[in-house]
C-alpha cells in the first residue's frame, strides 16, 4: 500500500551529502544548506532553545497549584523524561543525520503516512511553540517597561499588547479586550530575518542571548542559595523553606468538583511533571540542524545530551531557590522568578533601588531567554518543512537561497504564519497543543529506537543507547502517561489537526510524494 512505502535509510542518508566534504576550504553545501555548525553551536542553540516561558512563568503556578516545593521533584521527573526521549533522539540522529528529525527517522521506520502525521504534528511543536513563546516574550516586554521601568502607555497602545481574546487594564482600572498583540507579531519576524539571512548568523545570535540568560539564571540561583544558606530557610518550614518539599494532599472545591492537590500523585507532583515539561521542550530541535552541521554523527548527540543536562541543573536550582524564598501559595503568578528576586532582595534588607534594578535585570533576562526560543523553535520549523517538501510531500518549502543557503521560501511563509498567529492566538490554548504534539513526536521517536535495532542492525551508530528496548518502551509510555493527564479538548484539538492533516497527505502528499516514482 503506498501510504505504508518507507524510505530506504541508505537513501536518506544519501541525500543529505556527505558531511565530511569542503569545498576549498569552505563549508560544504549539502541538499542546498550550508554546514558550519560544531558541538558548541549545537549545545547553545539546545540551551536557546529550552530556557524559556517554561521556567519564567510556568513554574510558579505549577509549584502554587500542584506540587509545593516538590516542585524540585517535578523538575527532575520531568528530566529523567526528557533524558529517555533525548537518548532515543540521540541515537536515531546519529544514525540519521537529516533535517526532517523526528519525520525522517518515522520515513523509515513507519512509512510515509506516520512519517507526515509526524511532520505535521512537528508544526505543534515548533510553530506553534514559537507562537506561545512570542505571545509570552510580549507579556514580559510589557511587564518591564510598565511595571519596572515606569512607562505609561495610552490606551490604544496597551490595546495592541494583546490578542482579541485577552484583556487588558486600561489607564482608568477598566478592563478591556486586546486587538492584535503586536509586539508578539514583531519579534517572530525579527527571528524570521535572522534565519532568512544564514543559519551561522543565527547561531551567532542565540549564543550571545543564552550567554545572557544563562548568566541571569546563575544569578539568581546563586543570590538565593546565599540567603537560603544564610538565613536558615532550610530549617523553617513557615518561611517558605525547604523542610518539607512535598506538601500533604488537600481537598479543594474547584468549579463544584472536589478535587486533590500536592502529594508525590496526580494533582501533585505528578501533574507538576507534566506541566513543567514544556520547559523541557526544544532540546529536539538540535536534530533539526544535521544537515548544517560538519560532523552530525558525533555532535548532535553532544548537543542533545549535552543541552538537556544543563538545563535539568539549572532547572533544580531555580526551583530549590524559588520556593525556598516564597511561600509556595504565593507563587501563582505570570512571572514567579521576578517574585522571587524581590523576596531575595526583600530578606537581604537591600533598598528599594536594588530591588527595582535586580527584578528588571531578571525581566531582561526572560526576553532575551524568550527570544532565542523563538529563533530556535522558528529554525525547527523551517528545517522539518524542508525535509517533507524535499520529498515532494509539501511544495515550495525545500527551495534554498543561492547565497545564503538557507530555506528562504519556508522561511518567509513560516515566519509569516507565526507572526500573525502570534499577534491573534490565546496563550494558554496553544500552549497546551504544544506540549501534547511534542509528547506525541517523542513517542514515536522513543518506539524508532528498538525498531530500527531490529530492521537496521548493522547501520553504523556513532552513538548507541544502552538497553534500547527498556529506554525506547520507558520513554514512549513515560510520554504517554504524560500526554493522558492533559486536558481532554487538548485531545480534541490534536485529533482535528490531525485530522487536517490526514486531508492535505490524500489530496496533495500521496499524489506528489518522490517515492511514487520508485
Ligand atoms: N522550553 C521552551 C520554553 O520553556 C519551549 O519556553
Amino acid at each position: 500500500m503506498s501510504v505504508l512505502r518507507k524510505k530506504p535509510l541508505a537513501q536518506v542518508v544519501e541525500e543529505a551529502g556527505d558531511p565530511n566534504l569542503h569545498e576549498h576550504g569552505h563549508d560544504a553545501v549539502a541538499g542546498g544548506l550550508k554546514r558550519s555548525l560544531g558541538a558548541f553551536h549545537l549545545a547553545m542553540l539546545g540551551v536557546g532553545a529550552i530556557i524559556g516561558a517554561g521556567i519564567f512563568s510556568l513554574t510558579g503556578t505549577a509549584a502554587a497549584q500542584y506540587a509545593g516545593p516538590g516542585i524540585v521533584y517535578s523538575f527532575v521527573l520531568g528530566g529523567v523524561l526528557c533524558a529517555f526521549a533525548g537518548l532515543c533522539y540521540a541515537e536515531l540522529a546519529s544514525m540519521i543525520p537529516v533535517a526532517g528529525s523526528a519525520y525522517a527517522y518515522t520515513y523509515t521506520t513507519m512509512g510515509e503516512l506516520v512519517a507526515w502525521i509526524v511532520g505535521w504534528d512537528l508544526i505543534l511543536e515548533y510553530a506553534f511553540g514559537a507562537v506561545t513563546v512570542s505571545v509570552a516574550w510580549s507579556g514580559y516586554v510589557y511587564s518591564l517597561l510598565h511595571d519596572s521601568l515606569g512607562v505609561t502607555l495610552p490606551d490604544w497602545m496597551v490595546r495592541l499588547t494583546q490578542g482579541p481574546w485577552e484583556h487588558v487594564t486600561l489607564a482608568d482600572g477598566s478592563q478591556a479586550s486586546g486587538l492584535w498583540n503586536v509586539p508578539a507579531t514583531l519579534v517572530a519576524l525579527g527571528a524570521t530575518v535572522v534565519l532568512y539571512r544564514g543559519i551561522k548568523e543565527a547561531a551567532w545570535v542565540n549564543n550571545l542571548i543564552v550567554v545572557v540568560k544563562v548568566a541571569i539564571v546563575l544569578i539568581f540561583i546563586a543570590l538565593g542559595i546565599g540567603v537560603i544558606s544564610e538565613l536558615n530557610l532550610f530549617a523553617d518550614p513557615d518561611a517558605g523553606g525547604l523542610a518539607a518539599l512535598v506538601p500533604p494532599v488537600e481537598t479543594v472545591v474547584d468549579h463544584g468538583r472536589e478535587v486533590s492537590r500536592y502529594g508525590w500523585g496526580m494533582g501533585g507532583v505528578l501533574t507538576g511533571a507534566g506541566v513543567v515539561f514544556f520547559a523541557y521542550i526544544g532540546f529536539d530541535a538540535v536534530s533539526t540542524t544535521a544537515q548544517e552541521t560538519r560532523n552530525p554523527s558525533r555532535d548532535l548527540p553532544i548537543g542533545i545530551l549535552t543541552s538537556l543536562l544543563v538545563c535539568t541543573l539549572l532547572y533544580v536550582g531555580v526551583a530549590i531557590v524559588l520556593t525556598g524564598v516564597v511561600p509556595y501559595r504565593e507563587l501563582d503568578v505570570a512571572e514567579p522568578i521576578a517574585l522571587g528576586i524581590d523576596r531575595i532582595v526583600e530578606l537581604r534588607g537591600w533598598d528599594p533601588g536594588a530591588r527595582k534594578l535586580f527584578t528588571a535585570t531578571i525581566k531582561f533576562g526572560a526576553i532575551a531567554g524568550l527570544t532565542s526560543v523563538i529563533l530556535v523553535m522558528i529554525l525547527g520549523q523551517t528545517r522539518v518543512f524542508y525535509a517533507i517538501a524535499r520529498d515532494g510531500l509539501l511544495p515550495w518549502f525545500g527551495k534554498t537561497h543561492p547565497k545564503f543557503h538557507t530555506p528562504h521560501v519556508g522561511t518567509t511563509v513560516t515566519g509569516l504564519f507565526i507572526a500573525f498567529c502570534a499577534g491573534l492566538m490565546p496563550i494558554h490554548i496553544v500552549g497546551e497543543l504544544v506540549s501534547i504534539g511534542t509528547l506525541l513526536a517523542f513517542v514515536v521517536v522513543c518506539i524508532g529506537v528498538p525498531l530500527l535495532r531490529r530492521t537496521e542492525p548493522d547501520h553504523p551508530r556513532a552513538f548507541a543507547v544502552r538497553f534500547p528496548n527498556a529506554i525506547g518502551l520507558a520513554g514512549a509510555a513515560a510520554c504517554l502517561w504524560v500526554m493522558i493527564g492533559l486536558p481532554w479538548d487538548t485531545w480534541l484539538r490534536l485529533f482535528v489537526w490531525l485530522l487536517i492533516g490526514f486531508t492535505i497527505y490524500f489530496t496533495y502528499g500521496r499524489k506528489h510524494s518522490k517515492l511514487r516514482d520508485r
